[in-house]
């Protein structure tokens, strides 16, 4: 009677975006060391190679609170949250059939539960990742994202920026998108965020400025001449080509916050006007909810302090019953207080008596502080401060 069961119960698990199975010798980055180590090495140091269940403390953490509180699966919600973080999985999404089997402990081995473990996706967002990315369906609904808005390459066929590349390893292929359209490859998973209830909390693709620069511009560095691969494939010698850096830097990286965003302080009678301008085409914070800028001001009479201030800058997020919760929980944000792409925010603190100068300092944070006690995240990244900006101002 059990065996039936299971039979019924996998069958029933099946459906989703089109899987494509990639071939073991294309399947992790390590193969593709002989040819492209600079590459390789670069990616490895990159967040998209730390979107992982294993690798990400944050994701993992997220994704334990969101299984703990809704009663889905724990595999149930890593291959939900698979859509844009593991998108090599062989499984898009699992059903009713599958949460009774998982309650019932009756799914060790089941489909669901290997294509969790498969090596197929303990890279988190590698190689074959976007350069198997054959077609993005941009006329799907803008909820679609991830595995849902794409379709596969074969396997072995490799989408690039050049036209006139040949590989004796893997066929090529030239896409636009991985040359002048390339936002486009980004905004797949860059977009729409949402919660389990449909709250939007994050939508780069959404209040993103048209700009000179695009997103590879700018997160995978300006063209420069080098070796898209070290083969020998030109006379005897590696070829020449314009490349990127593969590390995907961002809000991760400390050094990538210095003057992000620019301070002006100015005085009106008793108060103190700061306004934080954000010359980037996307809003700062963004990306995932619950990052945060904090406004650190100091009034000193000579070099001695006789106040100071801390002001977060982020995102609260409320449950169903009202109480503060996650973005992927949540019903309802307070009103984004990010700052607007290529636009201002205007913050007016009074002045402290006797003070004559007063000094604001701006700093980035991955989680603020409600999210990261309701997770309990431990490693120090997510409570560090990067810098981004300061000034003082005279007072009269
Ligand atoms: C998040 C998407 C993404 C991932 C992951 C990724 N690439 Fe790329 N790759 C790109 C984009 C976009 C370009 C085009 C850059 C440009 O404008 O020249 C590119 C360019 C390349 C090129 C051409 C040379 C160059 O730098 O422009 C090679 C070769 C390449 N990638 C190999 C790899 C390998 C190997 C991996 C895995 C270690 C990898 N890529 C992972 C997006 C990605
Ligand atoms: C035996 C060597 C070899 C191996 C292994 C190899 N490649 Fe390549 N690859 C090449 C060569 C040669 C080119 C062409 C480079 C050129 O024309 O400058 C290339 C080009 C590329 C390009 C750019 C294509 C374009 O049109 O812009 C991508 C992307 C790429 N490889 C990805 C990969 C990935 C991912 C792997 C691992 C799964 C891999 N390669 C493994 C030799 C190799
Ligand atoms: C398949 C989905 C997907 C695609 C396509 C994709 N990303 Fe990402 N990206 C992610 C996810 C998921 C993360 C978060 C990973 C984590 O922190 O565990 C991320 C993280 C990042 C970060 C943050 C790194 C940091 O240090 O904070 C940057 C920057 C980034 N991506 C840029 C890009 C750019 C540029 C492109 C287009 C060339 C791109 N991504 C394409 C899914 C994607
Ligand atoms: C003109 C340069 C520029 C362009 C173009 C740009 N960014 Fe950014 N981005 C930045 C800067 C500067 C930051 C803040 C420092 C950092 O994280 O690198 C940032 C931050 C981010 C972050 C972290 C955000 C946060 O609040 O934690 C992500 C993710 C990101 N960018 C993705 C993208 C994607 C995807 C695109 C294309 C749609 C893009 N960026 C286009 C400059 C740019
Ligand atoms: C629509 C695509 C998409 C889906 C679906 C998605 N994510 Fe993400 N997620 C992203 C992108 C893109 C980033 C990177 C944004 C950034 O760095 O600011 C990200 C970042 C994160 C981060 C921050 C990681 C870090 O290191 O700072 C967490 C946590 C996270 N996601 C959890 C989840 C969970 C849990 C699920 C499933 C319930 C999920 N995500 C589903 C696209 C997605």
């Amino acid at each position: 009677m059990k065996i039936i069961l299971i039979g019924l119960l996998v069958v029933g698990t099946l459906f989703g975006a089109d899987v494509v199975k990639v071939s073991e010798q294309f399947l992790q980055s390590q193969k593709c060391k002989s040819c492209h180590l600079p590459i390789v090495k670069e990616w490895e140091q990159s967040w998209h190679a730390k979107s992982h269940y294993a690798n990400d403390e944050y994701f993992r953490a997220t994704i334990d609170y969101v299984s703990r509180k809704t009663r889905k699966s724990l595999n149930g919600v890593k291959v939900e949250c698979a859509t844009c973080h593991n998108p090599r999985i062989s499984v898009t999404s699992t059903d009713i059939d599958y949460e009774i089997m998982s309650v019932m402990e009756l799914d060790k081995g089941s489909e669901v539960s290997n294509a969790i473990q498969s090596d197929a996706i303990n890279e988190g967002i590698n190689c074959v990742v976007c350069h198997n990315i054959d077609s993005i369906h941009e006329e799907r609904d803008e909820s679609v994202r991830g595995i849902h808005r794409i379709e596969w390459t074969k396997s072995g066929t490799m989408t690039g920026p050049y036209d006139d590349a040949k590989s004796p390893y893997h066929k090529v292929e030239h896409r636009d998108f991985m040359e002048k359209d390339s936002d486009q490859l980004c905004f797949v998973c860059h977009a729409n965020d949402k919660s389990h209830k449909g709250l939007v909390f994050t939508n780069m693709q959404g209040e993103y400025k048209k700009s000179e620069k695009g997103c590879t511009d700018c997160h995978m560095g300006s063209q420069k001449m080098g070796v898209a691969t070290t083969l020998k494939i030109d006379n005897g010698k590696a070829k020449e080509r314009k490349i990127r850096t593969h590390k995907f830097a961002g809000g991760h990286v400390a050094g990538m916050w210095k003057d992000a965003l620019n301070i002006e302080l100015s005085q009106s009678g008793d108060s103190v006007v700061v306004t934080i301008a954000n010359p980037q085409p996307h809003n700062i914070p963004s990306g995932f909810g619950a990052r945060e800028l904090i406004l650190e001001i100091s009034y000193k009479s000579g070099l001695k302090e006789l106040k100071n201030q801390s002001i977060s800058l982020t995102n609260h997020y409320t449950s169903k019953r009202n109480k503060p919760t996650i973005p992927h929980l949540a019903v309802a944000s307070t009103k984004d207080a990010s700052i607007p792409a290529n636009g201002t925010k205007i913050l007016k603190v009074p002045t402290e008596a006797g003070a004559t100068s007063v000094e604001a300092k701006l700093y980035y944070r991955l989680v603020n502080d409600e999210v990261r006690s309701l997770l309990e995240l431990k490693d120090d990244i997510w409570s560090q401060k990067s810098f981004i900006t300061s000034q003082i101002l005279k007072l009269k």
